[in-house]
């Protein structure tokens, strides 16, 4: 078991709850005015442009430079701040400077606080390869600060909702699934109440991620919805977001679930309600050959056998082994029912 620490509180307390340590700070430079409110007291503070395009080993080359370069010894502690993007560049560069030191981070978007600054994998593209190195390592401390959502346009708050909403189909209790359709299903957000969610969201993962860090079994329920949005991403060469392709995956995981008689019946018809409600898509645009073609390339496949995580009911979700063919004749004929 991995102990994975999440603390919920104001921006202005973090620099107290750090304490006095060797404090190097990396933050993405569009989150200057929120690293300003955090009252840190930091030996070096270097802001980053994060971007999929600066995701790459050569940016983690550069802050380990910095970092030598500032002095930072085997007891510094480096917080990173921002998007998930400048939390998997941070945490992997501090798990590989001097073989690796102590960080942490404060996700500024709803889903790096629900999901990429979670669980310990941090990694960087290798050529177009997304997360191809990284590490498994937990970060010390994460934030969650329930004001940064407030300041994110209505955009950002969509693209974390399908990783929210997927937390919460593996895990309903306390009914937070339904409490999140109505809280993203609003034209204005309650934003206390998806602060709320969100840390519940974050507390989940944290504790299946604490259990089974390496994915040995009970972590892959994490990937409900993965296996089509990564194929998604892959036809899509970008065009779609990982939040939209993900909401499609999901959905399609339902209506595969459903078809093959391992879900309640009815359910990805609820689902695909609530979604839309939350303004997420749920129609892919792909075929299910063409999604299986792109499968069959992921790193995940083995053979033409593929791990899926099915959804059985809210709050339940199964992992299955599945046939590819098996998988794209079924889509197949439940688009002829339609
Ligand atoms: N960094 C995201 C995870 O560990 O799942």
């Amino acid at each position: 078991m991995e102990k994975i620490t999440l603390i919920a509180c104001p921006l202005s307390e973090i620099g107290a709850k750090l304490g006095n340590k060797e404090l190097y700070v990396i933050f993405d430079r569009n989150v200057e005015g929120i690293v300003r409110g955090m009252g840190l007291s930091a030996r070096g503070m270097l802001p980053i442009d994060a971007s999929e395009r600066t995701k790459v080993p050569a940016t983690v080359v550069s802050l380990a430079a910095w970092l030598m370069e500032e002095g930072a010894s085997r007891e510094a502690f480096v917080l990173g701040v921002g998007g998930g993007i400048t939390t998997d560049i941070v945490g992997f560069t501090a798990s590989v400077y001097k073989r690796g030191v102590r960080f942490g981070f404060v996700p500024t978007t709803l889903l790096a606080q629900v999901d990429a600054a979670v669980g310990g994998k941090n990694g960087v593209n290798l050529d177009s390869y997304k997360n191809m190195l990284g590490t498994i390592r937990q970060s010390e401390m994460t934030f969650l600060c329930p004001e940064v959502l407030h300041t994110l346009p209505r955009k950002e708050i969509v693209a974390g909702a399908a990783e929210l909403l997927k937390t919460f189909i593996i895990d309903n209790q306390g009914g937070n699934y339904g409490k999140a359709v109505e809280t993203l299903g609003s034209k204005e957000y309650d934003f206390e109440k998806l602060g709320g969610l969100t840390e519940a969201a974050a507390r989940i993962k944290a504790g299946i991620a604490g259990r089974d860090p390496f994915e040995k079994g009970e972590r892959m329920k994490l990937n409900l919805g993965h296996t089509f949005a990564h194929a998604i991403e892959k036809l899509s060469a970008e065009g779609i977001s990982h939040g939209n392709a993900v909401s499609m995956g999901i959905i399609l995981a339902a209506r595969l679930a459903e078809g093959m008689g391992f879900a309640r019946k009815g359910l990805a018809r609820r689902l695909t309600h609530d979604f839309e409600r939350c303004t997420l898509p749920v129609e892919c645009p792909y075929a299910p050959g063409e999604l299986a073609s792109a499968m069959e390339k992921d790193k995940k496949a083995n053979g033409s056998i593929v791990h899926f995580v099915l959804p059985v009911d809210i709050g339940k979700v199964e992992i299955c082994d599945l046939g590819i063919g098996n998988v794209v004749e079924t889509l197949n004929h439940l688009q002829e029912q339609d």
